[in-house]
C-alpha cells in the first residue's frame, strides 16, 4: 500500500520539510538556511533561528505539496547525527505533528538519507558512495545489512575544512562554492599536506598549511591547489573501496558533491574501474527534508517506528550502526 511521510530536517544549519511517498515521489522540499552575521555556525543561535521558522515552512509544504495533513501517513525527523539543539528542535516538532495526528514517528539516520535520497534521484542501485559535507566525509558502501564505512576523515570534514579556510581568506560563508570559482583561476600548485592513512582521511594538518600561506600565495593558486590536494584525497579512497568491493556505481551526495571538479575527478575514477559514476542533483545535494521524508517512509515500511516517549536524539548516530531493512 502507497504511504506518504514528512519528514524534518534540522540537524544543523538548515531547517527543512519534505513530503515524500512509498513510490518514490518527491511531493515538497522547503525550507530555510540560518545564515550567521559573522564567523561560523553557533548551535544555540541556529536552534533558535529553526524555531522561529518551524511554523511557515510546515504551512509552505502543505500548500506546495497540495497534501493535507489527514491524507499523511508517518512523521519522520533526522535523529542524528548533528548538532544538539539543532535536533532537539526537529524533533520536537515531529513529536507534536505526530502527536496531534495521531500518527507514527520515525528517527532517521541523516548519513543513510544523504545515501538513499542519491541512490532514489540518480537511480543507483549498489553504488560506493562518497558522502561530502560540511559536518561528514564517509566512503561507504552496503554489506551485510549495513552501510559500512570503508573510510572516513579522521578530524574535520572536508567542507568544514572548505568553510573555514574561506573565512580565513576573509570569503563569504558557505566556502565551498566560493573557493571553487577562485580555484578556476588557479595556476600553480603549492606543497600542502596530502594525509590519507590506510582507509582514513585527515584535514586539519591541510587546514593549518593551507591557512599560514594566505596573504603569501596567489589566492586563486591557493584554492586551486587545496581542491587539488583535498579531492586528490578523497578520490583515492573511493577508487580503493571501489577496487575492493568491485561496486558498479560510484554515487557523489552530501553538500559538496555540488562542486564540478570533483564530479570530474570521481568520474575518472569510476571509469578507470569499468563503473558508472552517480552525483546527487544539486537541489538534492544539500540538507533537506526530502532525503528524511524518503528514508523515512522506507524504514515505515520496514517496521522501524519509535514511540515519541523513546524519540531521543542520537548526537553521535554512526552510520554503520543504522539496520537498512529495505536492502538485500
Ligand atoms: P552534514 O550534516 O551532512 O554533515 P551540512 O549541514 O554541512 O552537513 P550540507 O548542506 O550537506 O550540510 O553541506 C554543506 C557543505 O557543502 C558546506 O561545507 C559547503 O561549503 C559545501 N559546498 C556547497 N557547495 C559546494 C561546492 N560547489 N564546492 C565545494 N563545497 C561545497
Ligand atoms: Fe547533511
Amino acid at each position: 500500500m502507497k504511504s506518504i511521510c514528512l519528514g524534518i530536517e534540522s540537524t544543523a544549519h538548515a531547517f527543512s520539510i519534505g513530503i515524500a511517498t512509498s513510490d518514490g515521489e518527491i511531493l515538497a522540499n522547503v525550507g530555510r538556511e540560518y545564515v550567521p552575521e559573522k564567523g561560523g555556525i553557533h548551535p544555540r543561535e541556529a536552534a533558535r533561528f529553526q524555531a522561529s521558522v518551524a511554523g511557515e515552512i510546515i504551512a509552505q509544504t502543505f500548500e506546495v505539496s497540495g497534501v493535507s495533513p489527514n491524507e499523511l501517513d508517518v512523521i519522520a525527523f533526522a535523529q542524528g547525527p548533528g548538532l544538539g539543539p539543532c535536533l532537539r528542535t526537529g524533533a520536537t516538532v515531529a513529536r507534536a505533528l505526530a502527536a496531534y495526528l495521531n500518527l507514527p514517528l520515525v528517527g532517521v539516520n541523516h548519513c543513510v538519507a544523504h545515501i538513499e535520497i542519491g541512490r532514489l534521484t540518480t537511480k543507483a542501485e549498489d553504488p560506493v558512495t562518497l558522502y561530502v559535507s560540511g559536518g561528514n566525509t564517509i566512503v561507504a558502501a552496503f554489506c551485510d545489512g549495513v552501510y559500512r564505512v570503508f573510510g572516513e576523515t579522521l578530524d574535520i570534514a572536508v567542507g568544514n575544512f572548505l568553510d573555514t579556510f574561506a573565512l580565513a581568506c576573509g570569503l563569504p560563508f558557505p566556502g565551498g562554492p566560493v573557493v571553487e570559482e577562485l580555484a578556476r583561476r588557479g595556476r600553480k600548485l603549492v606543497r600542502l599536506p596530502y594525509v590519507v592513512k590506510g582507509m582514513d582521511l585527515s584535514f586539519s594538518g591541510l587546514s593549518t598549511a593551507a591557512k599560514s600561506l594566505i596573504g603569501k600565495e596567489r589566492l586563486e593558486d591557493l584554492c586551486y591547489s587545496v581542491q587539488e590536494i583535498a579531492f586528490s584525497m578523497l578520490a583515492e579512497v573511493t577508487e580503493r573501496a571501489l577496487a575492493h568491493t568491485g561496486k558498479p556505481e560510484v554515487l557523489l551526495t552530501g553538500g559538496v558533491a555540488c562542486n564540478k571538479h570533483l564530479q570530474e575527478m570521481l568520474k575518472e575514477v569510476a571509469r578507470e574501474h569499468g563503473a558508472s559514476f552517480q552525483v546527487v542533483p544539486a537541489r538534492y545535494a544539500c540538507d533537506n527534508g526530502a532525503m528524511i521524508a524518503w528514508t523515512g517512509v522506507l524504514a515505515y515500511q520496514h517496521g522501524l517506528t519509535v514511540p515519541i516517549r523513546e524519540s531521543f536524539i542520537k548526537q553521535r548516530w554512526r552510520l554503520d550502526e543504522v539496520p537498512i531493512p529495505w536492502r538485500r
